[in-house]
């Protein structure tokens, strides 16, 4: 199949490359960039595992194919932390507030979560599970997590999340 060629940020940096029209964006992200921190549970948009921020909204980017984020910026799990290392507010609360377990679930979570916080600086428990129903976790029974979001969300006082990295072309 005809590769097309595509441009994007992710994490701060720019990229230019040609893709398959069938690749999905977690696939771009993963296979191509190395981002393996963004996570495939499901590829069928149900687990929330593969959530990242698109001009800083959370989406699913198994539910995206990588051309059509072409001219736009991507932010994953690891683009949040600053740059000398320091956690993101929310990375930070999930850590505090021992929100995961296995893991597998936490980069979508908190990506879900850092776009939530945006929008709701203050959750209550109900918006927090409202705002969390697309992303699912096996281990934690979910306290913990509604328990983070609300300190994270507290610690961000609703900022955006921090670019992370010097734009550039790789
Ligand atoms: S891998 Fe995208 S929602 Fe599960
Ligand atoms: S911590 Fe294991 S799936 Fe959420």
């Amino acid at each position: 199949m005809a590769k097309k060629p595509i441009s994007l940020t992710v994490d701060g940096v720019r990229y230019a490359d040609d893709v398959e029209p069938r690749t999905l964006l977690v696939q771009y992200l993963r296979e191509q960039l190395g981002k393996t921190g963004t996570l495939v549970g499901c590829d069928t948009t149900n687990c929330g595992a593969c959530t990242v921020h698109l001009d800083g909204r959370s989406i699913k980017s198994c539910t995206m194919f990588a051309v059509q984020a072409d001219g736009h910026e991507v932010t994953t799990i690891e683009g949040i932390a600053a740059a000398d290392g320091t956690l993101h507010p929310m990375q930070q609360a999930f850590h505090e507030c021992h929100a995961l377990q296995c893991g597998f679930c936490t980069p979508g979570m908190i990506m879900q979560s850092i776009d939530l916080a945006n929008e709701h600086p203050e959750p209550d428990e109900a918006t927090v599970r409202e705002n969390l129903e697309g992303n699912l976790c096996r281990c934690t029974g979910y306290q913990n997590i509604v328990k983070a979001v609300q300190a994270g969300a507290k610690e961000m006082g609703g900022a955006a999340a921090p670019a992370s990295t010097e734009a550039g072309v790789a």
